[in-house]
């Protein structure tokens, strides 16, 4: 398979696998305890889906970058879920039909997917298309996100995916190949 890269505005090889994700570094509720995170959890397990499956890589950011401190993001991310927003996107795939997998990676918030990841499905054809979601949360699991991406991409196969706990991304690599091993979907070596 090609070497992987990261891609923004660009096109990308004909890799099948496409790892598109949202994370929010910043300071974030993690085990009781608010923490500064360098690194977002849920870009941990996108960059370990990555690894493992040789897929190219997307982050799904928004033009209006959220907030640094955890409590103006969750007021934020509120006003966005009440207004139903779809906030505009910082980057587009440019040839998403050359993938047949994209694994759709979010932070539970408000118990479904930020709104950015609604912008960025809804902004795309994925019919016929299989999305593998995996997340990132405090104790939701997937919440209502499953349901909301099915309403979404009514087309597409959407396979059960993985949740993994904030505080255990750091960990969950066995956790994740695993996964990736029951879909068949890990690089083939
Ligand atoms: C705005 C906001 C809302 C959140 N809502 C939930 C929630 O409803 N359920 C939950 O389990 N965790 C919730 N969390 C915790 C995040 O899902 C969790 O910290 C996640 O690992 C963050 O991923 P990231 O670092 O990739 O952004 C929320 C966090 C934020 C910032």
């Amino acid at each position: 398979m090609e070497k992987s890269h990261e891609v923004k505005n660009m096109k990308v090889n004909d890799s099948k696998f496409l790892i598109a994700y949202f994370s929010r570094p910043g300071n974030n509720y993690v085990g009781g305890t608010i923490v500064n995170l360098p690194v977002g959890n849920t870009e941990v397990v996108a960059k370990l889906i990555q690894e493992l499956t040789e897929g190219d890589i997307f982050r799904i950011e928004s033009v209006n970058a959220y907030p640094d401190g955890y409590t103006e993001t969750t007021e934020m991310a509120q006003q966005e879920l009440g207004t139903n927003a779809r906030p505009e996107l910082a980057g587009h795939v440019e040839n998403m039909a050359s993938y047949d997998v994209i694994f759709l990676g979010y932070p539970i918030w408000w118990s479904t997917m930020p709104m950015p990841v609604f912008t960025f499905v809804e902004g795309y054809d994925f019919s016929r298309k299989t999305i593998a979601p995996f997340c990132t949360h405090e104790g939701s699991g997937f919440g209502h996100s499953i349901t909301d991406i099915k309403k979404s991409c009514p087309h597409s196969t959407v396979l059960d995916g993985i949740a993994v706990r904030g505080g255990n991304v750091i960990n969950a690599r066995n956790e994740v190949a695993q996964w990736l091993g029951e879909l068949g979907m890990t690089a083939k070596k």
